[in-house]
């Protein structure tokens, strides 16, 4: 069990067991020990009993990240100021029953740390803070530094030890040892941050301290959220305000590449990473502790369809190499295997076996492999027909979904290669497989999946590639030009979801609707599926999708006199005659009363005199289209549940994970 620490013992623990060793550094399945997007961070510096300001901030953002927890606080009257720390894996309780049991001696500043594990085990030895070899430094961090390793191996050359596997360790070490070579003077601490930041590649929101400088809390951010908090004579740091929310609503706004000073006799200076002085943006925070979790939206589920453009930006992060190339570290299958592949099960439930629908086309398309998605509830009732040279990937968010681990399970009887795309690290699914691809959604708390979906889908093209690039399918050019796409994608997002006040106006207008129909074709067939799935489970509104072609077989017979029909249009640029057809169905079914609602891309207009209604998404090539038209049906759903004054986020009969069978 850990134990409230100072720097003395640091070095003798790992996983919070005095003696125990490092894990190896050639696990492949921690090499990148990077943390994800979601982390809670905390710091003060005041007049309050820190530890108790840290822990309140901690519990308010744990919605974040509850793979970890950690603390460090500066103790007030010790000579040469020792840093105490403490930290245990899993949820927030498991740290304060630690410090109810070994309390930590009064302290004015301090410094917290909740986590949301993306790769890198959730154990105690990886919990934030990580102190440097000194146990001068505390730093926690929220992120991912893509040149940690780099970095690691400058500092291991120096001599330095790692007790963690983790990239933030490496901010520690450089801190400290950056802070010696900086002149003494006001300012060192922010200086030697400025320093340190400039040579880290990737994103990363840090706090630290120095216990040369009890007065005194540094914050660096790139890329991941970090607010200011100024009370009387008191200062805070959080991921959002609900940290702070509690003792004050004065907020300052850190802009990009910033980083922030939090001075008990100074007062707050903001500067740039070469050490410009610049102004913050000030403003007061009028939400109530509640709606602070939910970052100011009315439903987890709002705000999760609004962290979009960042959790496909973060899934993206750290897997693509400078010349474009893919480089997926966390596949522990030798290329060989891969090479020896010969067809592809993806098996999941939900909206996460819809993703699997689209990575069929993807993946067909870019490697000729076969590939058949199956219902993990089906699969290994059906006696399917596996061997060594079959790949199965299982796709599952929370990674504790019964049916899907069952599968998983069926597979590897079968002596099948099992990969995993996971959100939830550390979960059953991603231990149990031969090699996992996190998502880095960060927590998904709201039971419709949306961010999940959509880092799913990234996922999946990244596989795809992934495989394309290692048995030599396809040229290394179209690999690239395929990434530079991807890339693209959370700004397509981003301008999807600021055109959102007509769908949540038409949502308005179909709230009293008591069935509707989702058509689309190729890869608009399965976001048709995930259409008409979030309209179930969150308005309780009857919803079917179709495969447009099918239509004409059946389904055209339920179409009545204003039946609301939405329709996923392919890109004009689509192979084949695929979006005439789909135009020909809106004809067909307006023809027979149906209300037309389109979603089709910029620039399309042959769909303008059929559609009643018409949604414009950005030009996206046409594999990765979903990415971009599921999100209007996201919020039409969301919308019209809220219309009808349903809970959103926990709808009816509904669970977020799906533990039995
Ligand atoms: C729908 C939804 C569910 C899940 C399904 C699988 O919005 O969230 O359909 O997708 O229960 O869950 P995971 O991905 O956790 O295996």
């Amino acid at each position: 069990m850990p134990q409230p620490g100072n720097a003395a013992q640091r070095v003798t623990k790992g996983d919070g067991e005095p003696g125990s060793l490092p894990a190896s550094r050639t696990d492949r399945s921690i090499s990148t020990g990077s943390v994800g997007p979601m982390c809670g961070i905390v710091g003060y510096v005041g007049p309050q009993d820190a530890l108790a300001v840290v822990l309140e901030g901690l519990r308010r953002l744990e919605y974040r990240g509850y793979d970890s927890a950690g603390v460090a606080v500066r103790v007030a009257d010790a000579a040469d100021g020792a840093l105490i720390w403490a930290k245990k894996a899993g949820k927030l309780a498991n740290l304060e029953k630690v410090l109810a049991e070994q309390p930590l001696p009064a302290a004015t500043l301090g410094l917290g740390h909740t986590r949301w594990a993306t790769h890198g085990a959730p154990t105690d030895r990886n919990a934030h803070p990580h102190l440097s070899a000194d146990g001068r430094v505390a730093v926690v961090h929220n992120g991912i530094i893509e040149n940690f390793a780099a970095l690691r191996a400058e500092c291991e050359a120096a001599g330095v030890e790692f007790a963690s596997e983790t990239d933030t360790e490496v901010v520690a070490h450089l801190l400290a040892a950056t802070y010696e070579q900086t002149p003494r003077r006001e300012g060192r601490l922010a200086e030697a941050m400025r320093a340190v930041s400039r040579r880290l590649e990737g994103a990363f929101t840090l706090v630290a301290t120095h216990a040369a400088e009890p007065d005194t809390l540094v914050g660096s951010r790139r890329n991941s959220p970090l607010v200011v908090g100024v009370g009387e004579g008191e200062y805070f740091l959080g991921s959002d305000v609900s940290a702070f929310i509690a003792h004050t609503r004065n907020a300052l706004e850190l802009g990009q590449d910033q980083v922030v000073e939090l001075d008990r006799t100074r007062g707050v200076t903001v500067t740039d990473f070469v050490g410009t002085v610049v102004q913050p943006k000030a403003y007061t925070v009028d939400w109530d502790a509640a709606a602070a979790e939910k970052g100011g939206y009315d439903w987890f589920m709002l705000k999760e369809i609004a962290e979009q453009p960042r959790a496909v930006a973060d899934t993206l992060l750290g897997r693509l190499g400078p010349r474009g190339e893919l480089v997926l570290d966390e596949v522990r299958l030798s290329d060989q295997e891969l090479r020896d592949v010969d067809k592809i099960f993806v098996v999941a439930c939900g909206t996460a076996y819809n993703a699997g629908l689209i990575a069929k086309y993807a993946i067909e398309h870019w490697t000729r492999i076969p590939v058949e998605v199956e219902l993990a509830s089906e699969f290994r009732y059906r006696d399917p027909v596996l061997d060594r040279s079959t790949l199965v990937v299982v796709i599952s968010q929370s990674g504790e979904t019964m049916d899907t681990l069952m599968a998983l399970r069926h597979a590897k009887d079968q002596k099948a290669r099992v990969l995993a795309i996971c959100n939830a690290n550390g979960s059953t699914i991603p231990r149990e497989s031969d090699a996992v691809l996190y998502t880095h959604a960060g927590p998904e708390v709201a039971v419709a999946s949306t961010k999940g979906f959509l880092t799913q889908l990234v996922a999946c093209y990244l596989v795809g590639l992934f495989l394309a690039q290692v048995r030599g399918v396809t040229f290394e050019d179209e690999v690239y030009a395929v990434v530079a796409d991807l890339r693209r994608l959370p700004d397509a997002v981003a301008a999807v979801l600021e055109r959102m006040d007509p769908v949540r106006e038409l949502a308005r207008s179909l709230a009293g609707e008591d069935k509707m129909l989702f058509l689309g074709r190729h890869v608009g067939y399965p976001v048709a599926l995930e259409g008409a799935l979030k309209l179930k489970e969150l308005a309780y509104i009857h919803a079917e999708g179709f495969a447009a072609g099918e239509l004409k077989h059946g389904p055209i017979a339920v179409i009545d006199h204003g039946t609301p029909v939405v329709v996923i249009v392919p890109s004009p640029r689509t192979r084949g005659s695929v979006h005439g057809k789909v135009v020909s169905n809106i004809q067909e079914v307006r023809a027979r009363g149906a209300r037309t609602i389109v979603i089709a891309e910029e620039g399309d207009d042959d769909v303008l005199p059929y559609a009643d209604d018409l949604i414009r998404v950005p030009r996206t090539p046409t594999l990765l289209a979903p990415v971009v038209t599921t999100v209007p049906l996201q919020v039409l759903a969301c919308e019209i549940a809220a219309t009808r004054g349903l809970d959103v986020d926990q709808p009816r009969n509904l669970a977020k994970s799906v533990t039995v069978e």
